[in-house]
């Protein structure tokens, strides 16, 4: 996505604000009679949930699919999956998938609308979007969605994270510095040619930031240790009550979710007045909102 692109989709989204999260407001029609498959190859709380409240909040009609109960435990493909849904008259598939590179094959292979709801390690562009909106909200940028001299931290297990890499993509289109920290073994080089400053020292980096983004170790997805223990993690690159001490008295803490609370994330800290977390949630609704109208050619 432009630049101007994002912010067509941000600012699509602060429209449906009131939608999102009021049941006292009417559901809005913008997808009436269109028809939203959630096709999750990969377990989520937040994302599928949203995606499937967003969609009804628009008045489609949403159908949420998982791998298991469904023929791809008998070993049917992604991509006959996605065209077999296609020939029930779907307009949008919203996929997660383990696999980098999902969603482009389903958007080759299919005529419908594919929204990408992470794909692998490679990318996560609603949460990107939501994470945007969410910064802009809380330090009043959401009438330019205009991020020029804002430096956003995100740190941890980048080399993981399809997270850290929509957050700079979309971080930098729209004016903000980013500082990628963690340690070397989680800091890959194929972030190298990405325009942002990589860093191995929380510490250091700390004071000068505007906005944290603290990542989930992801366990699940290293072949081997990391680090030498997770005490040790947390002495170097967990965010506590301590090291806040170091930052900027408003800064603005963040975390995807599902936090690893203790380990990269300090309990006091998630949840204390620093914590945008569960407003990036509650946001997801409307970027997701925006999301799916703009693919539908709202
Ligand atoms: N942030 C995020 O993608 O969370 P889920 O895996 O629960 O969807």
């Amino acid at each position: 996505m432009s630049p101007d692109e994002i912010r067509v989709l941000l600012t699509k989204a602060k429209s449906y604000e009131g939608v999102s999260t009021s049941r006292a407001l009417p559901k809005n029609a913008d997808l009436h009679g269109k028809v939203v498959v959630n096709l999750f190859y990969e377990d989520s709380t937040r994302t599928r949930a949203s995606f499937r409240l967003a969609a009804s909040r628009l008045s489609a009609d949403v159908l949420d699919m998982s791998a298991s109960g469904s023929s791809v435990s008998k070993g049917e493909t992604l991509v006959d999956t996605a065209r077999n849904i296609e020939a029930m008259g779907v307009d949008i598939i919203v996929c997660r998938h383990s696999q980098s590179g999902a969603a482009i094959q389903l958007a080759q292979a299919t005529d419908c609308a594919i929204v990408n709801a992470g794909d692998g390690q490679h990318e996560h562009p609603t949460q990107a979007l939501l994470d945007s909106y969410t910064i802009a909200k809380r330090l009043g940028r959401d009438s330019d969605f205009d991020f020029t001299g804002l430096t956003v931290a995100i740190v941890g297990d980048i080399g993981h994270s399809r997270v850290a890499r929509s957050n700079v993509h979309c971080l930098t289109k729209l004016g903000a510095k980013v500082i990628l920290v963690g340690p070397p073994t989680l800091l890959p080089g194929s972030f190298d040619g990405l325009d942002c400053e990589m860093s191995n020292d929380l510490e250091e980096v700390l004071p000068r930031i505007d906005v944290i983004n603290m990542l989930r170790i992801q366990f699940e997805r290293l072949a081997g240790p990391a680090f030498p223990s997770q005490r040790e993690y947390t002495t170097l690159y967990g965010l506590t009550v301590a090291r806040m001490k170091r930052a900027k008295q408003d800064l603005v803490v963040m975390h995807p979710g599902p936090m690893n609370r203790g380990l990269e994330i300090e309990s006091a800290v998630a949840d204390g007045t620093n914590s945008v977390i569960l407003d990036q949630v509650a946001n997801g609704l409307a970027v997701r909102m925006a999301t799916l109208a703009l693919v539908a050619g709202q």
